[in-house]
């Protein structure tokens, strides 16, 4: 994808058109994993943005550590890698909580464009006239995270900032023309002055664990006279021999509705082109992703110890019993690979002359394997 960039095309435009939703994918796969359908949207969506078109607005859903951060990060990752996405650098992530002042009860969307202004001086550097910060503001992808915090009813009780926020935010996505105070470059001094900032070509990728609503799911799906069928399907265990199993997935049967009476404003929820539930991530997936993707805790263990002149290897069923173990820890999502990781690599990061041999031919340096063994001495 990036090689595409190099023939120079003549205008931004034409550069724009060279980059596909496939090619985008392939980039955001990089840092995520076993999330293939959502990251297809994502893709989608990003392209239709840096082309002008209107992008779709998306809704992750997804239990704890399944990667509604990462992949935020990774949309971000992504556009300050790709040549030709700098003008739609501000990608901003921030906190649902952030945009809500709790005490006065109000939205305040002035702190979600202050946080794109940051990025965008970032970006455009000294001195930037106003219309290069309006324009850098106004192509901003924003994601809000943690979502559903701001649900209209926490524990039972309504929650007004929810209200608020949602309110607010609906608004916002719909494409609105917003005052804000800038400060900016105009006839070789600094001013400060109102601007409207027209938030129609942002794009807006909302993200939250919705924890409770996968048992709110489950208990309407399997009420009798439901109408609904959690499907069964055969599986073969590791011996070798087939099992049936019945497997709910809230990707199967979550409907709108389920949304409502979770919390969300229906206004709200009719603002997002796409709601996409992510997968949960089974050892197969924690395997892939501890050994390919770019920031696990294998790569960033690597980087460190190839600081001191070590080669880290890790032997493909280590990989796999670490998976295995993480995967039990089912609450934590990918979260529970850095723990069981760490338990593994400690001693060596503690002490790394005990283990590591020297390299043949190469005398400066130095490469630890770990194996199986070492795995099952440490992970219990
Ligand atoms: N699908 C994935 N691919 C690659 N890494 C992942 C994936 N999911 C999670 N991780 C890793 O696990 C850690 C936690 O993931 P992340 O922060 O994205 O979880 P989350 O879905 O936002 O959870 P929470 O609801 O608790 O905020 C990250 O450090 C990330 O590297
Ligand atoms: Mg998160």
């Amino acid at each position: 994808m990036i090689e595409a960039m190099t023939k120079s095309p003549e205008t931004l435009a034409e550069a724009l058109e060279t980059i596909h939703p496939k090619g985008l994918f392939a980039e955001l796969r990089r840092g995520v994993l076993g999330q293939d359908r959502a990251l297809r949207f994502v893709a989608v969506a990003i392209h239709k943005h840096v082309l002008g078109k209107v992008s779709g607005n998306i809704l992750l859903i997804g239990s704890s550590g399944t990667g509604k951060t990462t992949i935020m990060n990774n949309i971000q990752r992504l556009y300050d890698t790709v040549p030709g996405f700098e003008p739609f650098r501000a990608v901003t992530i921030l906190n649902a909580n952030l945009l809500v002042d709790s005490e006065r009860t109000e939205f305040r969307p002035d702190r979600m464009f202050s946080a794109i202004e940051q990025r965008a001086r970032v970006i455009l550097g000294e001195r930037p006239s106003f219309e290069e910060l309006e324009e850098t503001i106004e192509r901003a992808t924003v994601c809000v995270d943690e979502i559903d915090k701001m649900s209209t009813v926490v524990a039972g009780k309504p929650n007004p900032i929810g209200v608020v926020l949602q309110q607010g935010l609906l608004t916002l996505m719909e494409g609105e023309r917003v005052p804000y105070r800038l400060r900016a470059w105009e006839g070789g001094r600094e001013v400060e002055k109102m601007v409207e900032i027209d938030t129609r070509k942002m794009m807006f990728v909302c993200g939250g664990a919705f924890e409770g609503l996968y048992d709110q799911v489950y208990n309407r799906v399997t009420k009798s006279g439901s109408g609904e069928r959690i499907k069964t399907e055969a599986v073969k265990t590791a011996d070798g021999s087939v099992r049936l199993e019945t497997r709910f997935s809230l990707a199967d049967f979550l409907k709108m509705k389920d949304l409502f009476e979770y919390g969300m404003v229906p206004q709200f929820m009719a603002r997002f082109d796409k709601v996409v539930v992510l997968n949960d991530l089974n050892t197969a997936i924690l395997k892939e992703i501890l050994l390919h993707s770019y920031d696990s805790p294998l790569a960033r263990t690597q980087r460190y110890f190839e600081s001191l002149g070590v080669e880290l290897e890790l032997e493909d069923l280590a990989a796999g019993l670490i998976a295995e173990k993480a995967a039990q820890e089912n609450r934590t999502g990918a979260r529970a690979l850095r723990d069981v990781f760490s338990e593994v690599v400690n001693p060596l990061e503690f002490d790394p002359d005990d283990d590591a041999a020297p390299v043949a031919g190469d005398p400066g340096r130095r490469r630890i394997k770990v194996d199986a063994d070492r795995v099952r001495r440490f992970v219990k």
